[in-house]
C-alpha cells in the first residue's frame, strides 16, 4: 500500500513538471524531423541500387508493414506510457513496464545506442554543413573527375593533405559548429527549441527535395554524345526489378536494416520524444503520418535524386560501382561534379547540401535528447546545464571518430549500433512490452486516445509477427555475415587495434550508462524514503 502512494505521488508530480509538445501538428513534425535523415537520401538510394533496384522494395515494404509500422507505434506506446511516471529514458520504462530490479538496466541500452550512434552521425552531417557552404562559394568547382572529388573529401577529413586542404582544421570549425547549434537547440528544450526546429526545417526539407526532384526529371541527357546516360536509364536502375536477388537473404536484410534506420525505431530516440505527448494525445494516427512522411521523403525524394542523376551523367556502369563503394560517396564524390555541369549549378549543390544538414540535424538532435531526458530526470541537472555536459561528451567521445576515420573506426562503430544493436534493443522491447507487460495492456496503451480505428489485425502482427520475424532476422545475419564481422575477417590486420577501440569505446558507454542507472536509482530510493508518510 505504502509503495503504491510513493507512485502515484511520483506520477503525478514528476509527470506534471515535464515539457510537452505544443501542438498536435508539431508532435508529428517532430517525429518526422527525427525519422527523416540522412538514411532517406544518401543510404536509401545506395542500398536499394545494390540490392536488386525495384525487387529491394519488396522486402522493404514487407518489413514496413511488418515491422517499422508495429515497432513505431509499440515505441510512441512505451514512450507515452513512461512520460505519465515522469520518465523521458527507457530505464524508467521498462522499470514501470516490467517489474524486476533488472529492467531499469536493459533500459540503459535505450540511452547508451543513440548516444553512440550520435557521435559518428553529427560529424558526418557537419560534412553537409561545410559543403553547403563549399558549393555557394564554389570551392570545389574546378575539380571534375570523380578522383579529384575523392581527395577533396580526404584532404577535408585530414587523411591526407594536399592543395585542397592542408589539415583537418576546416573539419573541426564545422564540426564545432554544427555542434554549437545541436547544444543551443538541445537547451531551449522540447517546443522552443526542438518542436519549433522541426516545424521550419520538414517543409524547407519537402521544398528543396521539390525542386531538387524537379531539376533531375528535366534533365534529359546531358551528354549527347552517350545518348545512354540518361535520366530514364536513371529511375529504371533505380526501379526496374530484379527478381532474382529476392533469394538471398542479405537483400532482405538489407531492406529490414533501412526500415529500421530510416524510421529510427529501435534505438530509444522516438520513445524519447513520445514521453512528450499528453497522456490522451494520440498515437495510432500520429504514427502512421510520421512513418508515412518518412516513406514519402525517402522513396519519393530520396529515390529521385542521386541515383538517377549520377546514371545521366556517370552512366550505368560508373554507378554501380560508386553505389558498391559506400554509403555516403555517391553524395560527396559523385553530386559536386555533377553540380558543376549544370546551368546554376552553385545553388543546386548548396540546395542538396542544405538539405542533408536540415535533415541530419534535426536526426542528430533527436539521438542526444534521451541523454538530455536522462540527465535532466534521473540526476536533476537543469537543461542548460544538460545540454551543455551532453555537448562536451560528444566532443571528447567522438575524437576517435574523427581522428581514426581512415582506419575504419566510424565503420566498425556503426556496424554494432546501426546494423546489430537496433534489431537487439527492438526484440527487448517488443517481449517487454507485448509480453511481459501483457498483450491487453500494451494494445490497451497504444490505442489510448487513438485519432482512428487500429485494425485488430496488428495485434496478432505485433505478438507474433514482429517477434518472430526478428528472431529470425537475427539468426540468418548471425550465421551469414555475423561471425566474419566479429572474427574480422577482411579487415587489414593494419586496423585491428582501431577495430578494438571502438568496441571498447561501446562497451565503456554502456558500461557507463548502467553504472548511471545504478547511481540514479539509489539516490531514488533515497528520496522515496524521505516522502512523510
Ligand atoms: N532515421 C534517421 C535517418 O534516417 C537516423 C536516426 C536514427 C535518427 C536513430 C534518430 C535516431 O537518418
Amino acid at each position: 500500500m505504502k509503495k503504491k502512494i510513493i507512485k502515484s505521488h511520483e506520477h503525478s508530480h514528476q509527470a506534471r513538471d515535464r515539457e510537452r509538445w505544443k501542438t498536435k501538428l508539431g508532435v508529428v513534425m517532430a517525429m518526422s524531423a527525427n525519422a527523416v535523415g540522412l538514411g532517406n537520401f544518401l543510404r536509401f538510394p545506395v542500398q536499394c541500387a545494390a540490392n536488386g533496384g525495384g525487387a529491394f522494395m519488396i522486402p522493404y515494404f514487407i518489413a514496413f508493414l511488418l515491422l517499422g509500422i508495429p515497432l513505431m507505434w509499440i515505441e510512441w506506446g512505451i514512450g507515452r506510457f513512461g512520460g505519465k511516471y515522469g520518465h523521458g529514458t527507457t530505464p524508467g520504462m521498462f522499470h514501470y513496464l516490467w517489474n524486476h530490479p533488472v529492467a531499469k538496466y536493459v533500459g540503459a541500452i535505450g540511452v547508451a545506442i543513440p548516444f553512440a550512434l550520435v557521435l559518428y552521425y553529427t560529424y558526418i552531417v557537419s560534412w553537409t554543413l561545410a559543403y553547403s557552404i563549399f558549393s555557394i562559394v564554389g570551392s570545389y568547382f574546378g575539380i571534375e573527375t570523380y578522383e579529384g572529388m575523392v581527395s577533396f573529401l580526404s584532404a577535408y577529413q585530414g587523411k591526407v593533405s594536399n592543395v585542397y586542404f592542408r589539415d583537418i582544421g576546416t573539419a573541426y570549425i564545422f564540426y564545432g559548429i554544427t555542434l554549437g547549434l545541436m547544444v543551443w537547440i538541445l537547451s531551449r528544450g522540447i517546443s522552443k527549441g526542438i518542436e519549433m526546429l522541426a516545424n521550419a526545417a520538414i517543409p524547407l526539407i519537402i521544398l528543396f527535395g521539390i525542386i531538387l526532384v524537379a531539376r533531375v526529371v528535366t534533365l534529359g541527357t546531358p551528354d549527347p554524345s552517350f545518348p545512354e546516360r540518361n535520366v530514364l536509364n536513371g529511375f529504371g536502375y533505380l526501379w526496374n526489378p530484379d527478381l532474382k536477388m529476392l533469394t538471398q537473404s542479405k537483400v532482405w536484410l538489407a531492406a529490414t536494416g533501412q526500415i529500421f534506420f530510416t524510421l529510427s525505431v529501435g534505438f530509444g530516440a522516438i520513445q524519447t520524444y513520445a514521453s512528450y505527448l499528453k497522456e490522451k494525445d494520440d498515437v495510432v494516427l500520429s504514427g502512421l503520418g510520421t512513418s508515412s512522411t518518412n516513406g514519402f521523403a525517402e522513396v519519393i525524394l530520396g529515390g529521385s535524386i542521386a541515383i538517377p542523376v549520377t546514371v545521366a551523367f556517370f552512366g550505368l556502369t560508373r554507378t554501380q560501382d560508386i553505389a558498391a563503394s559506400g554509403a555516403f560517396d555517391l553524395g560527396f564524390f559523385a553530386m559536386p561534379i555533377i553540380f558543376q555541369k549544370m546551368l546554376f549549378g552553385q545553388i543546386f549543390g548548396a540546395i542538396w547540401f542544405f538539405l542533408l544538414f536540415l535533415a541530419g540535424i534535426t536526426s542528430s538532435v533527436a539521438m542526444a535528447q534521451p541523454l538530455m531526458a536522462f540527465l535532466q530526470e534521473e540526476f536533476k541537472i537543469v537543461r542548460k546545464k544538460a545540454a551543455l555536459i551532453v555537448g562536451a561528451f560528444i566532443f571528447f567521445l567522438s575524437q576517435p571518430v574523427i581522428l581514426f576515420l581512415k582506419h575504419g573506426f566510424l565503420n566498425e562503430m556503426d556496424f554494432w549500433i546501426g546494423t546489430l544493436g537496433l534489431v537487439v534493443f527492438a526484440i527487448i522491447e517488443v517481449i517487454l512490452f507485448l509480453w511481459v507487460f501483457g498483450p491487453k495492456n500494451a494494445w490497451k496503451e497504444i490505442i489510448a486516445g487513438a485519432d482512428i480505428k487500429l485494425p485488430r489485425f496488428f495485434f496478432p502482427i505485433m505478438r507474433y509477427v514482429t517477434p518472430v520475424y526478428l528472431f529470425i532476422l537475427l539468426g540468418f545475419w548471425f550465421f551469414q555475415d555475423g561471425i566474419d564481422v566479429l572474427m574480422m575477417k577482411g579487415v587489414p590486420e593494419a586496423n585491428y587495434p582501431y577495430i578494438w577501440f571502438a568496441r571498447f569505446l561501446l562497451a565503456t558507454i554502456l558500461m557507463a550508462m548502467i553504472f548511471l542507472v545504478w547511481v540514479a536509482w539509489q539516490k531514488r530510493h533515497v528520496i522515496q524514503r524521505r516522502i512523510p508518510e
